[in-house]
């Protein structure tokens, strides 16, 4: 449940599921069924209280909203899911402030086209405190893997990363299991308390594991079995239609979907026509980068194709050979909500411990200054 407001007016705005959204209907409606959105004005229930006598209601009401059926629209619409919630939003507030299609034809029209005005006024907002650091724990796993023993565990140091003050886990789950086992997955899913992405390559046998682990969201990779590690962006353009397919699966099972993606402006126009909600910009040329010129040239590009996926209203992350160094600069860009960093902190953590390493990185990340206020 979110409480927002806007001049002093006041509405609250409930995410939920098909279920509780038909228990509504059902209970103040008589309408036994699921819905997309549901709105309940305020005003009729205090309109008479001579308490309040002249004072204008500043109190608009209840929205409630199925994530279920917005990605099951966003999907039949072949929309991105943020576009079809803006939607919803904007129709239940109309509806709070007394707009009804339902009363005639002359007011459906009256309302649909003060939905195109508003939606049309939209402008996303920009981050205005630090990104959000997510933490890969892959590289715990692949110290245990070399002796295949139980030491040291990936989801211990899920744990303590959260402890530090991380606001979500990533684990990537190889094909050839690698690092990452499925008993890793399955335990984190109980016991990651902030969000748990699953990092995958978009196969078949990975798919129905993903379906059946119910992340909080997942980050579709390219995978090949002979890299050290994922070595570039997806093709969201040559593989169009394979991701697309996956994305469906994913947004059936209300699960948002990530694409690792170049910096590159037409990569990411197609990972959000395919649907994705989020798009993580690739960082690892920029770390790379030799030079001090190669590495401004690197950082601009990560910077207009942040700006360009923002603008499209996708949320953006970013990630990949971020380290105590390089990390400061991509923080800084208010366009990025997230960063998922992995080798640094974990071999960080050799020496530091790994709740310092941790805590060391986040203070890099509050420290970056927002440069580009809007
Ligand atoms: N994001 C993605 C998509 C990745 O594949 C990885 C590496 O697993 C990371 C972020 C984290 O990269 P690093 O370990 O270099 O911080």
């Amino acid at each position: 449940m979110l409480n927002c407001g806007y001049n002093g007016y006041h509405l609250s705005l409930l995410i939920t599921n098909d279920t509780e959204i038909r228990e509504l209907n059902r209970r103040y409606r008589n309408k036994d069924a699921s819905t997309n959105v549901l709105s309940f004005p305020f005003r009729e229930a205090i309109i008479d209280d001579p308490a309040l006598g002249q004072q204008e209601i500043k109190e608009l009401g209840d929205i409630v909203i199925s994530i279920e059926t917005a990605y099951n629209e966003a999907n039949q619409l072949e929309q991105n899911v943020n576009t079809r919630l803006q939607w919803l939003i904007t129709h239940g507030l109309l509806h709070l402030l007394g707009y009804d299609h339902e009363r005639s034809e002359k007011e459906a029209e009256r309302m649909y086209k003060k939905e195109e005005e508003l939606l049309s006024k939209y402008i996303p907002s920009r981050r205005t405190t630090m990104p959000k650091l997510a933490i890969n724990v892959d590289h715990v796993a692949t110290i245990r893997q070399a002796r295949g023993g139980k030491e040291p565990d990936p989801v211990s140091a899920a744990a303590i990363c959260e402890l530090a003050g991380a606001s979500g886990i990533v684990v990537h789950l190889r094909e050839d299991r690698r690092h990452i086992q499925d008993r890793d997955i399955y335990l984190l899913r109980e016991t990651v308390k902030t969000k748990l992405n699953l990092e995958m390559g978009a196969n078949k046998e990975i798919i129905n594991i993903a379906l059946d682990l119910q992340p909080d969201m997942v980050t579709l990779v390219p995978e090949k079995r002979q890299e050290l590690t994922t070595e570039g962006g997806l093709d969201v353009i040559a593989e169009r239609k394979k991701l697309a397919k996956a994305v469906k699966k994913f947004h059936a099972a209300s699960i948002p979907v990530s694409m690792f993606v170049d910096p590159d402006p037409d990569q990411i126009q197609v990972a959000h026509d395919i649907g994705a909600t989020f798009v993580e910009i690739h960082t690892g040329r920029y770390c790379d980068a030799m030079s001090e010129k190669d590495r401004n040239h690197e950082f601009s590009l990560v910077e207009s194709a942040a700006e360009f996926a923002f603008n499209l209203g996708l949320v953006v992350n970013g990630g990949h050979g971020l380290d105590y160094q390089t990390t400061a600069r991509i923080a800084s860009l208010s366009t990025i909500d997230e960063l998922s960093i992995g080798h640094a902190i974990i071999s960080r953590a050799v020496f530091t411990g790994l709740e310092t390493a941790v805590r060391d990185m986040q203070a890099i990340i509050a420290g970056a200054q927002i440069q580009a206020y809007y």
